[in-house]
């Protein structure tokens, strides 16, 4: 969770089950709703023996899943490996990115795994003000977890709560700070200059980020037999 509420990776998979704001479900009725499909009986039965699904491996089967998913084959990664090289704009664009942004999107996971204010207002439907409502301390008020930038190309909507659709529409964010926004975080209390061509150069870079071969990959796609069984589910 981007408000750093969930500690333990296996509970992380409940919390958006029985938000309220997300999927208002309980793990209960998804526990019983999985018992009816011959599909996760057999999935189940495959992964632990047995058949019956219970919260518990429910839970284990997703945090082992998101532990499988490492995404580590980027043009970014293939330029430090030495097998490709960046175009003259992406070099450009990875210049101003280690100037503006690295020091809390920070290489090589693009996150320094803190919690910090980048200067985005409170939302007006959520009111979210994401550690802060956690930890109540004044310091943490509007302070999100910084999030990777790896595959941002894909990520949107952006932010914790999707306020911008577009890569421009985050720099513009950038650029337009005053530095006196509440509890913004160091560096951004400074001015990030940015011309609109530097803006494309980090564009440009950003998009190094996004590993097609992980995106893409067979094993991390929606079950095809499960697929064919809600197809056939909505024609009855
Ligand atoms: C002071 C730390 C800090 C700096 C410096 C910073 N960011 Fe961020 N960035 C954040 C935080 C915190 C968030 C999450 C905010 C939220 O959830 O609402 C974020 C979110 C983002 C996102 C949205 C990612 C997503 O998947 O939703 C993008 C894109 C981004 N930053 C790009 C940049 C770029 C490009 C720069 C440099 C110009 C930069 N950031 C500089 C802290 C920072």
């Amino acid at each position: 969770m981007w408000d750093g509420a969930v500690h333990n990776l296996d509970a992380q998979a409940m919390a958006p089950i029985e938000n309220k704001l997300e999927m208002n479900e309980t793990l209960v009725h998804v526990v019983s709703k999985l018992n009816e499909r011959k599909f996760y009986r057999e999935q189940f039965f495959k992964a632990w023996g047995d058949s019956v699904v219970t919260g518990e491996r429910v839970l284990k089967s997703i945090s082992q899943f998101m532990l499988s998913l490492e995404s580590k084959n980027n043009k970014y990664d293939q330029v430090l490996n030495g097998e490709m090289k960046f175009t003259e704009q992406e070099k450009n664009g990875y210049v101003l990115f280690q100037k503006n942004c690295n020091a809390c999107h920070t290489e090589p996971l693009f996150t320094n795994d803190e919690f910090k204010c980048n200067g985005i207002p409170l939302d007006d439907s959520l009111h979210d003000f994401g550690r802060g409502a956690v930890t109540t301390f004044r310091q943490d008020r509007l302070t999100f977890k910084v999030p990777s930038l790896r595959n941002v190309e894909m990520s949107f909507p952006y932010m914790h709560d999707g306020r911008f659709k577009t890569l421009q529409q985050v720099l513009n964010h950038y650029t337009s700070l005053t530095g006196n926004e509440e509890n913004i975080s160091p560096p951004l209390n400074h001015s990030v200059n940015l011309s609109s061509n530097e803006k494309q150069d980090l564009i440009a870079f950003l998009l190094t980020l996004t590993d097609h071969e992980f995106l893409t990959r067979k094993e991390y796609q929606f079950p095809q037999t499960l697929q064919h069984e809600i197809t056939k589910r909505s024609h009855r």
